[in-house]
């Protein structure tokens, strides 16, 4: 029997840090397998401002904002994923957008508000990897408009 469950990697919250601090209980009777490595990756390509092509390899569960801050991928990300910015405004490949539900309202609200907006365009903090986007492309738009702070390029957590 092939198990397909990944562990999603999301944001620390005090109840996620509460419960990855509990002891684990098993159920009697349940088994668990432990998933080889390869399992829960996806592989995407960045493509950056300058036409660059950054291949980076997440795991399902992850947001794209944080997969391309660490890979190096300028992706500003200037209200850390709190959807108050445009800045995190990627393109998706369009054979990938099909897989993505569709943008919530508080998405398409700051979505309008990004220059050189697309039918393909999404926010990278709102896009979470998941198997069938293997292979997707996100490219950054030309330009996007920080109201935050100019040169301000926060660090991953
Ligand atoms: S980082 Fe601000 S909306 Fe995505």
């Amino acid at each position: 029997m092939t198990l397909e469950w990944c562990a999603p990697t999301r944001r620390s919250t005090a109840s996620s840090r509460r419960s990855a601090l509990a002891p684990r209980r098993r159920k009697s009777g349940s088994r668990t397998r432990r998933l080889s490595p390869g399992t829960c990756e996806v592989n995407v390509v960045f493509v950056d401002r300058s036409g660059k092509r950054i291949p980076a390899t997440g795991r399902v569960g992850e947001d794209v904002l944080r997969l391309a801050q660490r890979h190096g991928v300028e992706l500003e990300g200037a209200c850390e994923a709190s959807l108050a910015c445009s800045t995190c405004h990627v393109y998706v490949s369009e054979e990938h957008l099909a897989v993505l539900p569709p943008p919530e309202e508080r998405e398409d609200d700051m979505l309008d508000m990004a220059p050189q907006l697309q039918e393909n365009s999404r926010l990278g903090c709102q896009i979470i990897l998941t198997k069938e986007l293997e292979g997707a492309q996100f490219t950054l738009p030309k330009i996007t408009r920080n109201f935050y702070v100019d040169g301000h390029i926060p660090k991953p957590h």
